[in-house]
């Protein structure tokens, strides 16, 4: 079975995608590391984020097990990320590693912008989930806070407010629901309340619905 959850940035998409895939048995990949690895390694060589050219050349040549993955979780590698995922030639770059990804035997869980539509459109259950920009930024803001580093709220909502606009207006693989994804509204739910909801409409079609 694949399982795609795609939604905008601190939507919980995340959490819930890890959980869904430990609790079904299935591998999991936040392809969102993947550009975020990019934009990493273009802000470590001084390379400006609208380089294309050498932006598709880091993501051919990304390999994540040699990048220290807490360096990676930075809003600042976030935004590097966001800028180089407009790239058409870093988005085909990255693109088979992710289909592979999908389609192996048994499935998997995917997170991230795109993957309902343009990585995995044959996913069995597309997610979308997305909460209020107050709301998210909220969580955001006290992850920040949580980890120790500064933050100004009002910093956090306009780079969410930023980052939203960039993603869901580029003209390749913008972030937008899949026509047979179903949304999911985190804005009033915890953790535990957004998983089961996101389990029950993940466990909807086998109970019924098949796959066409
Ligand atoms: O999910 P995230 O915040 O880690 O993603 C960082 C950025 O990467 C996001 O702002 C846009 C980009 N991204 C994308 O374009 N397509 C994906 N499938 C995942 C992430």
């Amino acid at each position: 079975m694949i399982v795609t959850v795609d939604g905008p940035a601190a939507s919980g998409k995340g959490t819930l995608a890890r959980r869904l895939a430990k609790h079904l048995g299935l591998p999991h990949l936040d392809t969102g590391l993947l550009y975020r690895g990019v934009g990493y390694l273009m802000l470590e060589a001084g390379l400006p984020l609208d380089d294309a050219a050498a932006a598709a050349r880091a993501a051919q040549s990304l390999d994540l097990s040699k990048i220290d993955q807490e360096k990676l979780r930075f809003d600042e590698i976030g935004e590097a990320a966001s800028k180089v995922a407009a790239i058409p030639g870093v988005r085909a770059a990255l693109l088979k590693l992710q289909q592979d990804f999908a389609r192996q035997p048994g499935g998997a869980v995917l997170d991230g912008r795109d993957a309902g539509t343009v990585i995995a459109p044959e996913a069995d259950v597309k997610l979308f989930v997305t909460a209020t920009r107050e709301e998210r930024a909220r969580r955001r803001f006290r992850e920040l806070q949580d980890r120790g580093e500064a933050a100004v709220f009002e910093a956090v909502l306009a780079d969410i407010k930023t980052r939203d606009g960039r993603d869901s207006e580029r003209s390749i693989a913008p972030l937008k629901p899949a026509p047979d994804a179903v949304l999911l509204d985190t804005t009033r739910l915890d953790i535990e309340a957004a998983f089961r909801a996101a389990l029950s409409i993940v466990e909807a079609p086998r109970a019924g619905r098949t796959r066409s």
